[in-house]
């Protein structure tokens, strides 16, 4: 979210990414299993390992490392969200908490993960500094955020929103800030990782109606931010323009949305 640099911001993305937990748990989040998977595959979860997601949301990951053993933790801003994590996964040990200052002690996890989330934190390299604190040396970690832009479906539907959003403060990051492949690499050998590599997830966005994808895509935070600024009005209209061009015969819709992950080693 479009944060001053170094302010912190779970108060505020707690507030906005919450407003609509049950649409993001129901409709949007699945639109990222496929991303899920292949960095639980790359990162090799393992029966019994200490496992860790960071901004975890309403904990779709989470419960797929729980149904394979894993021991499972997860921290995020969003009260709301957070309630469907627990339960989705009720063995888990999961916090509401800021990405910046996470509530676990040093070396204390075998993986790590945060998908699309230490870009929101105000200071990104702090969030990742302390997935890396907490990471037991030599474990596996994946960030994961957005794929390249340029060309990309998916984010015809982010940029259709940027009018509506507040203007953001000097210096702010936007969402694809993470997403080239230099500043990726960049941000982790800064907060003390060791990458070993970069790879992107194919990951499409179905809505099988427009009600649905409207729906879906009003539940994010960056979406809350835009309808308190611009209205729901506003943003189920730029939203349905955007939508326009990928509906199919049978009047569903499919978005080719690409993830880039980068696998470190902490
Ligand atoms: C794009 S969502 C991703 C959620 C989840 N990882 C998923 O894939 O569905 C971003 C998440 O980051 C959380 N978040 C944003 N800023 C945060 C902060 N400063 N501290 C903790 N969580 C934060 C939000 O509450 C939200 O759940």
């Amino acid at each position: 979210m479009s944060a001053a640099p170094g302010a912190r911001t779970a108060q505020t993305n707690g507030r906005l990414w919450g407003e609509r937990a049950r649409d993001w748990a129901d409709i949007q989040e699945g639109t990222c299993r496929p991303v899920y998977l292949a960095a639980f595959e790359r990162m090799g979860l393992l029966e019994g390992m200490a496992y860790l997601d960071a901004g975890c949301g309403a904990g779709m990951a989470m419960q797929i490392a729980a149904g394979r053993g894993a021991r499972v933790s997860g921290v995020d801003a969003a009260a709301n969200l957070l309630a469907i994590a627990r339960e989705r996964v009720p063995t888990g040990d999961i916090h509401q908490g800021e990405l910046e200052s996470l509530p676990f002690a040093d070396h204390a996890f075998d993986r790590v993960t945060g998908f699309n989330s230490f870009q929101y934190a105000g200071s990104p390299a702090v969030a990742l500094g302390e997935a890396k604190r907490v990471a037991k040396a030599g474990a596996s970690v994946v960030v994961m955020t957005w794929g390249e832009p340029a060309g990309m479906q998916a984010a015809e539907l982010v940029a259709a929103l940027k009018p509506l959003l507040p203007s953001p403060p000097p210096g702010a990051p936007g969402p694809f800030a993470l997403s080239s492949e230099p500043a990726l690499r960049a941000f982790a050998t800064a907060a003390g990782l060791e990458v070993l590599d970069v790879f992107d997830v194919a990951s499409p966005w179905h809505y099988p109606d427009l009600p649905t994808a409207l729906r879906g895509l009003r539940s994010s935070g960056v979406a809350a931010r835009a309808i308190a600024q611009s209205g729901e009005t506003a943003v189920d209209a730029a939203h349905a323009n955007a939508l326009a061009p990928f509906q199919q015969p049978d009047g569903s819709y499919r978005i080719a949305a690409t993830f880039r992950c980068l696998h470190a080693r902490a």
